[in-house]
């Protein structure tokens, strides 16, 4: 699930591959390992922990060989330790693999029976054995694609040969894959941000697709071993020069980055002139679409249930939202006037590929909100609204989470205008509020100082709640989902009004709750609610925004006030303190902000 990557060359590869290997890191790994071809003999290095401990290997600064493959694991079969870090070998090949082998205990079992001998606890090693058994009478092809077939569940491959000595073969099922070019060398990496380095040409290998990569040469094969014809794409500039700056963190950065990401976006999207959505190539007619269904997966989720609230509010549409997990294996009734849209950042979340999978094979109408525009999810769904954040490195979303509620939220006004449900001047007045946001966010990013204070509090804490009505309700799962994953501390998103239905009895003295109370129409439901909290013991940092009015009500231990807009982007301003605040409580326990422990950035296996 973590990543790969492989070069052949006219010179030694191994110092590269370890550069591109970090690239790889911001996936989220537990070990590493690198395997190159010299002199007809394969060797190889591998180590617990991060790129560092394999790059101050000594056997690494003596790695010779032109051609070679890398990988970053992130353990689905057997702990990771060096033994279960890839590549893994025989005397003949050498793997990386990504993903999951669903049938390797049966494969294993036929190739011990054959009198292969394993040597780590992993699905992978499978692959190993496989295809040295098959080579024994095949051709390399051949050998290739019976193996290929013998598979079961996600994987991205790539593959050396003692007998080839600038050969590499990539292969994909599930999870992604892309070949780049170079002069007199060509590379095979699970991202373009992998590649960006060495090359601004690539080409992404499609579902089911292996590739044969020589330091000349790169050639595609469909499943059955037929040439497939792929496009050259360029990177943009931005994406080849994505880097930390003078940040800390990615994260910092982006969380920063979102004025510009939002204003990028916006002008993408709204004719700024004539206050309209620039989105009129829809392959159906808006007016046949009765009703939708939103789904994603953690953060990309949350934009989701963001996009419900919305939709409901602004249009006559009926919507359901459903985490991909869950939706691909429900007995769903597929309709025809439902129109189903998949957010996702990467683009490659295997839930919400195999969701969208689902939908395609029943001939409805599929929309995916992607920041990867070369991603699976956006290859493959009719319709692509991209949010134009540029590469997110962070595992904890943050920027992708603004441009997926903001791409949502105009998608939900132009469908409301095309079907008439939204009233002409309505439309109009909340463009012209949309016009505002960037400078709104930029303005409440400078509520620096009290977050930081507050946030050893979070730090400390047992466990802490995140609450709030209506349109706060999303972000506070997001507040929620933020900490949990950056500072390992238990944290709940809850509907304000749902807590004296079980989890008011967790309130005890001096637990941190965060209440996100802006002045919308929930505004004194919400306070009211804070109070019950409050009255049993919480600490309570209320998020509001700023307003003439004073807060009517005691005892609040810090209040943090974004700045005012309409109702319905109130939501942006709210989840800018939240960012801040997973951000800051880790970097006090001086936790891996960019890679929490045990996540991955993009999660190709379900
Ligand atoms: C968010 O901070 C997460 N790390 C995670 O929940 C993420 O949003 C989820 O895995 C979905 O990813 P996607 O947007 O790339 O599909
Ligand atoms: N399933 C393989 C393993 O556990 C590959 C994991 C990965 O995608 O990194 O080794």
């Amino acid at each position: 699930m973590c990543g790969i990557i492989g070069i052949t060359s006219y010179r030694p590869v191994s110092s590269a591959i370890i550069n591109s290997l970090k690239k790889l890191e911001y996936r989220g790994y537990d070990s590493a390992g690198i395997a190159t071809l010299s002199d007809g003999v394969i060797n190889e290095v591998k180590s617990e922990g991060r790129v560092d401990n394999l790059e101050k290997n000594l056997a690494i600064k003596n790695m010779s060989g032109s051609v070679g493959i890398g990988h970053v694991r992130w353990a689905t079969h057997g702990i990771p330790n060096t033994i279960n870090a890839h590549p893994h070998s025989s005397d003949n090949v050498s793997i990386v693999h990504n993903g999951i082998i669903e049938n390797s205990t049966i494969l294993k079992k036929y190739l011990i029976d054959k009198g292969h001998v394993f040597k780590s606890q992993t699905d992978t090693e499978v692959i190993v054995h496989l295809i040295t058994e098959h080579l024994k009478k095949d051709s390399l092809k051949e050998s290739v694609i019976k193996m290929l077939k013998q598979l079961h569940g996600s994987f991205a491959l790539g593959i050396i040969f003692k007998d080839e000595p600038d050969l590499i073969i990539g292969a994909r099922r599930g999870s992604p894959l892309a070949v780049g070019y170079g002069s007199n060398e060509n590379y095979l990496g699970s991202d373009s941000y992998a590649l960006k380095s060495m090359t601004n040409k690539i080409s992404y290998l499609n579902d089911g697709e292996f590739c044969i990569i020589k330091k000349d040469q790169v050639e595609f094969f469909d499943e059955k071993g037929i040439k497939v014809n792929k496009k050259v794409l360029e990177l943009s500039t931005d994406e080849q020069n994505y880097e930390k700056g003078d940040f800390k963190h990615f994260m910092a950065k982006e969380i920063e980055e979102q004025p510009t990401t939002l204003k990028n976006c916006i002008k993408e999207y709204v004719d700024t002139i004539n206050n309209d959505i620039n989105i009129h190539n829809f392959p159906w007619n808006i007016k046949e679409i009765s009703s939708v269904t939103l789904i994603g997966c953690g953060t990309a989720y949350h934009s989701c249930l963001m996009a419900k609230y919305w939709f409901e509010e602004l249009t006559e549409l009926d919507v359901t939202i459903d985490i991909a997990s869950e939706f691909r294996y429900r007995k769903n009734r597929f309709k025809k006037d439902n129109l189903y849209i998949f957010v996702s950042q990467s683009g490659e979340t295997a839930d919400t590929y195999a969701a969208l999978d689902l939908c395609n094979k029943h001939n409805v109408k599929t929309c995916s909100v992607v920041n990867v525009i070369e991603s699976s999810i956006a290859r493959d769904s009719n319709f692509v609204l991209p949010i134009h954040c540029g590469p997110e490195i962070g595992v904890a979303s943050t920027k992708a989470f603004l441009g997926q509620m903001l791409v949502l939220y105009i998608l939900v006004l132009k469908m409301g205008i095309l079907k008439k449900d939204l009233d002409k001047d309505l439309y109009l007045n909340k463009i012209k509020d949309l016009k505002e946001l960037p400078k709104l966010v930029e303005e409440t990013l400078l509520t620096e100082n009290k977050i930081q204070t507050v946030s050893s509090t979070f730090t400390d804490a047992k466990g802490s709640m995140f609450l709030g009505r209506g349109f706060s309700y999303p972000i506070a799962l997001e507040g929620a989902l933020k900490l949990k994953e950056l500072v390992y501390v238990h944290a709940e998103g809850y509907p304000a009004g749902e807590m004296k239905h079980g989890p008011l009895a967790l309130i005890e003295d001096g637990m941190p709750v965060v209440v996100l109370a802006p002045r919308d129409k929930y505004y004194p439901k919400t306070i009211s609610n804070m109070q019950e909290v409050i009255a049993r013991g919480a600490k309570v940092l209320l998020i509001t925004n700023k307003s003439k009015d004073e807060i009517v009500s005691e005892n609040i231990w810090e209040t943090i006030e974004v700045e005012s807009t309409n109702d319905d982007l109130l939501p942006f301003l709210l989840t800018i303190p939240l960012q801040k605040l997973a951000y800051y409580s880790a970097l006090k326990k001086g936790y891996d902000i960019d890679k929490p422990r045990n996540l991955a950035k993009s999660v190709t296996v379900e």
